[in-house]
């Protein structure tokens, strides 16, 4: 029997392959999949722990209930200077189901979807189980900018939504106030969604604006986020989107019959994350840290590294030392020195391969070493 063929042509996630090859070899420096060496903080997990032992354990409401939903909202107001209140804001199992609703929902088979390349690998399958097309932009020869005059170019009747990411991975490009102004002045008018994945942003060594403080795009802006990476809280698939508030019904169907609800205890550690775990400037000095040291440390081997203001990933030109696709390049010095980094392949973009700084400065250090080796 057939199955979708939307499903069926999904192709397998190159950042999983890579990975997985990693393990036939011994003592490996992974820097592949974006999961932080630092744990949700002890005193979070016991205290959500402590609540849910206390009784919050049947099914929570779909969307996750009133009190988080305001948290949400005045959390992000507090940091971006946005005003969303509890109406605007639907919990999710991570921001993957965040961005799974939000395609779900605005898109018929058919329409096209802006993704600048590189991009988060799933927004492309994400698309594509829509029965919707991915319109791909390369800006990866264009330093990396996005503006009016581009979007001119590729947007069309059929265009439904533009997905940015910011910061940005793979890069860790953080779009500066300017562009995003711009962008939303021109977008302001057009029948299209903009989707804004902000899920580093509480992991960001610049000026940092959210989509959300441009009131001249808010009826047609979704931003999804999520606990994942702020809280390194990566395995309670804790996530949230912020919309229109005539799509919180679409959006609580949506989810409500795609995973009923949030997991409570996964809830209960996001309520104590947002009111007892909101200052992240040491999570950010942290990254930056590791930034600071790779990124010279790459440069002085004679790769070329793409300035990382935001996220904790460093995206690489490696055509000055080999000529090789990125896939066969990434396997080669996973083979030769035992770094496993993702392949740009993976985000669209061939010359450059992704290396997660998800381990401290030292094993970078180790890691840079071995890259010596690498010929
Ligand atoms: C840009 C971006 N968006 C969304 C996600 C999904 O995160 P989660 O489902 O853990 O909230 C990730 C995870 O790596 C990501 O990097």
């Amino acid at each position: 029997m057939k199955i979708s063929s939307a499903i069926q042509n999904l192709q397998r996630s190159l950042i999983r392959k890579i990975f997985e090859e990693s393990l036939n070899y011994q003592n490996v420096i992974n820097l592949t999949i974006g999961d932080p060496d630092i744990a949700t903080p002890k005193e979070l997990v016991l205290e959500a722990v402590k609540r849910v032992e206390r009784g919050h354990f049947g099914y929570p409401p779909s969307g996750g209930g009133l009190e988080i939903r305001k948290l949400v909202a005045e959390n992000y107001n507090k940091h971006f200077g946005t005003s969303y209140d509890a109406e605007n804001v639907i919990m999710n199992t991570g921001s993957s189901e965040a961005l799974a609703c939000a395609v779900r929902t605005i898109l018929d088979p058919g329409d096209e979807v802006v993704i600048f390349a590189p991009y988060y690998p799933a927004y492309v399958p994400l698309v594509e189980m829509s029965f919707a097309k991915p319109v791909i932009v390369d800006i990866s020869k264009t330093n990396f900018k996005i503006t009016p005059e581009l979007l001119a170019t590729v947007l069309t009747e059929k265009t439904k939504a533009v997905i940015f990411c910011n910061p940005c991975n793979p890069t860790g490009v953080v779009m500066s106030k300017d562009e995003i102004s711009a962008i939303c002045d021109y977008l302001a008018d057009k029948e299209v969604f903009i989707l804004a994945d902000e899920i580093y942003n509480r992991i960001v060594f610049t000026d940092y604006v959210s989509f959300g403080s441009f009131p001249q795009i808010r009826d047609k802006l979704i931003i999804t986020n999520g606990f994942s990476k702020s809280h390194s809280m990566t395995g309670w698939r804790m996530g949230y989107t912020i919309g229109p508030k005539e799509l919180y019904p679409y959006f609580l169907n949506n989810s409500g019959f795609t995973v009923g609800s949030p997991a409570v205890l996964s809830l209960e550690a996001a309520k104590i994350a947002l009111t007892k775990f909101d200052d992240l400037a040491w999570l950010a000095a942290e990254y930056k840290k590791r930034v600071d040291f790779m990124t010279p440390a790459l440069k002085s081997l004679g790769y070329g590294v793409v300035p990382c203001e935001g996220a904790f990933y460093l995206f690489v030109n490696y055509e000055k030392i080999s000529g090789k696709d990125s896939l066969d390049f990434a396997i080669d010095m996973l083979k030769q020195v035992q770094v496993a980094v993702v392949p740009g392949k993976a985000f669209g973009t061939e010359g450059y391969f992704r290396l997660s700084l998800t381990v401290g400065v030292e094993k970078l250090a180790e890691a840079v070493e071995r890259l010596k080796n690498y010929k």
